[in-house]
């Protein structure tokens, strides 16, 4: 991609606000689908404005039932001067928490070049997620006690004054009891582990971890390339089924992914809009009856500025490219 980045990690801002703000328009409404499906259309109609022969390397799997975005997927205009691009994305990270007006919601997109972020499937993952100032100390593979520890002292803090953020599920009880036990505080999450692990390299939370899915630890990890941090990602099968698509998939689960594993190289951009608002951006809001407010970051890992874009959007003028309905409609 090299030069032509710069301008193209500008272009990945208005595809994920105009996912953020079909999404938004589904607050509260009960229906997580819904709240996908339009995100997912806003998503798709914007990347192809964008000059890239991109393809989608991890998109929208069956659970989501969406009608695109699909593992393989060509994107963008595909003109002949347009850089190869991979493309991993995620068009509402919640849309448990969109359809049930709950914080934390994001649309996200990560781009590199072909071979940069690795297309894994649609398993979990256990994770262990943390800012530059523990990069390259814990260990997932450790003890939750002696991470906790590590983490202490390296950031000259007591063991109960690390914050923990875990998803709240009960594959999680024990872990839970085991900070606990270990003195840390913990802040539960119902959903939306992108932003958690972002949030250890952005605001106070020290460590996330848990288990999530593999998709959200390669969009997570493109963040952390930009930010300095570090994931650290082992597969989890919950079954002997699933145990087998990982190893036929070409994966394998003692083996721990490192950040760099999942995102590679220097020419990763990430780009994620609040859609309600959490961690680290404030979800979108309407003001009055023409304008609609985003927040959004964005980011490359070559020269790890981090972007925050408050957007304010003229909803007389501005349209978003349905593909479903192959129009331009109003948000
Ligand atoms: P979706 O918005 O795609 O449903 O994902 C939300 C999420 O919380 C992710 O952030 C997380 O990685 C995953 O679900 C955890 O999976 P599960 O809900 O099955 O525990």
């Amino acid at each position: 991609m090299s030069d032509l980045q710069r301008g193209i990690a500008m272009e990945f801002v208005r595809v994920t606000e105009a996912a953020a703000l079909r999404a938004s328009r589904w607050l509260g409404n009960g229906n997580k689908e819904q709240v996908d499906q339009a995100a997912s259309d806003a998503m798709r109609g914007m990347l192809d404005l964008i000059s890239i022969k991109g393809t989608v390397i991890i998109g929208e799997g069956e659970k989501d039932r969406a009608p695109m975005l699909h593992i393989g997927e060509k994107v963008g205009n595909w003109n002949e001067d347009g850089p190869g691009v991979d493309i991993a994305v995620d068009p509402v990270d919640g849309t448990r928490l969109v359809a049930n007006g709950l914080p934390n919601a994001l649309s996200v997109v990560a781009a590199g070049e072909h071979g940069s972020l690795l297309p894994v499937p649609s398993f979990y993952m256990h994770k262990l997620a943390c800012g530059p100032a523990l990069k390259g100390k814990l260990d997932i593979n450790a003890g939750v006690r002696e991470n906790l520890k590590v983490a202490a002292a390296v950031l000259n803090k007591d063991v109960k004054d690390l914050t923990i953020l875990i998803l709240d599920r009960e594959r999680h009880l024990s872990l839970i009891e085991e900070v606990r036990r270990a003195g840390a505080r913990i802040k539960l999450i119902s959903d939306g582990d992108v932003a958690g692990a972002i949030a250890t390299a952005i605001n106070s939370i020290d460590i996330y971890m848990g288990i999530g899915g593999a998709p959200e630890g390669v969009l997570a990890a493109a963040a952390l390339r930009c930010l300095d941090g570090e994931i650290q990602t082992k597969f989890y099968a919950t079954d002997d089924s699933e145990k087998e698509k990982i190893a036929a998939a070409g994966y394998q689960l003692d083996k721990v992914y490192y950040t760099e594993d999942l995102a590679k190289g220097e020419e990763i951009i990430f780009s994620a809009t609040g859609i309600t608002g959490g961690e680290f951006l404030e979800g979108v809001s309407f003001r009055g009856n023409q304008t609609a407010v985003t927040h959004s970051i964005v980011m490359r890992a070559k020269y790890r500025t981090v972007r925050y874009i408050k957007a304010i959007h003229n909803l007389k003028y501005k349209t978003i490219p349905s593909r479903a309905r192959n129009t331009e409609e109003k948000v």
